[in-house]
């Protein structure tokens, strides 16, 4: 499938124009950031792994009738999405504390909490996205009331699925990260899921060995981010076949760079 002009290029992703209005192309990079871009790497085969389990956990919500931007996975790297207007705000759905929330709370790591705690983060690079309340989404008119009572259900809908699907292959969902975005639709805006669900937005930990298998590998130098990857892949029934695997090549992850900003 042909792609058009670069649309926007992210810190993993770079999304074209697709082949009809309305459309556009997702594309995964190896590339690895954390820390705002303070840490940065190249890890070979992680985009490969990120598309085809994004697409699995999105094609599955399509399923218990959640509406996501995906409309198919073209090859390794790409996947056709509809193009919507993205909500500018990250919403963290959170199950048991860990990573900013403990550093900025002093709430213990690996505290259960009693029920699923979701946070606000404006998308905002240049600000290190921050933490915001409701009322400064409304306010700034990122988001209505109405939009955010409904993302509030959706994350909590997806969160339950999500929690049991990993739970099914051994895994805790600890927490995770959604992006929404509008749909025109007859003149109405639909709010539906975008951007990726995958090791790289979530926080997965082996129920056995609380073993982290997610980007927490790379965001702490721990080390076999691929196999972790991989791991996660295999259990949800994705890339079981070797014949699938073998045609990337997983090299070593290149040497990280740290860069003051
Ligand atoms: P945090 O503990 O660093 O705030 O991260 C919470 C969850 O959100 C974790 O699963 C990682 C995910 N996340 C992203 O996907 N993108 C981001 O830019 C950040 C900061 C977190
Ligand atoms: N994605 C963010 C960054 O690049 C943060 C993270 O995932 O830890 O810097």
């Amino acid at each position: 499938m042909n792609k058009g002009k670069k649309i926007h290029e992210g810190k993993a992703k770079i999304l074209y124009e697709g082949p009809e209005k309305g459309t556009a192309i997702q594309h995964f990079k190896d590339d690895a950031t954390a820390f705002n871009n303070l840490k940065k790497s190249s890890v070979e085969g992680k985009g490969v792994l990120n598309n085809r389990i994004s697409e699995h956990i999105l094609n599955s919500l399509n399923q218990i009738g959640i509406k996501t931007h995906l409309i198919k996975r073209l090859n390794m790297r790409e996947q056709l999405i509809k193009l919507v207007e993205i909500i500018p705000v990250e919403f963290i759905v959170r199950n048991i504390a860990t990573g900013s929330l403990t550093k900025k709370l002093g709430i213990p790591d690996g505290t259960i909490l009693s029920k699923p705690l979701i946070e606000y983060s404006y998308k905002n690079d240049q600000l290190g996205d921050p933490l915001v309340a409701r009322e400064h989404i409304i306010e700034f008119n990122w988001a209505s009331s109405l939009e955010l009572d409904l993302i509030k259900d959706y994350c909590l809908r997806i969160n339950d699925f999500m929690q049991g699907m990993f739970r099914g292959v051994g895994i805790k969902l600890v927490d995770f990260k959604l992006e929404f975005g509008r749909l025109d639709k007859a003149g109405n805006k639909e709010i539906i899921l975008a951007d990726e669900i995958s090791p790289d937005t979530c926080r997965l930990w082996d129920v056995q060995s609380e073993k982290k298998l997610d980007k927490d590998r790379f965001r702490k130098d721990l080390g076999n981010i691929i196999q972790a990857y991989q791991e996660v892949a295999r259990r949800l029934g994705i890339m079981h076949e070797e014949a699938n695997i073998s045609e990337v090549q997983f090299g070593k992850p290149k040497a990280v760079n740290l860069k003051k900003k």
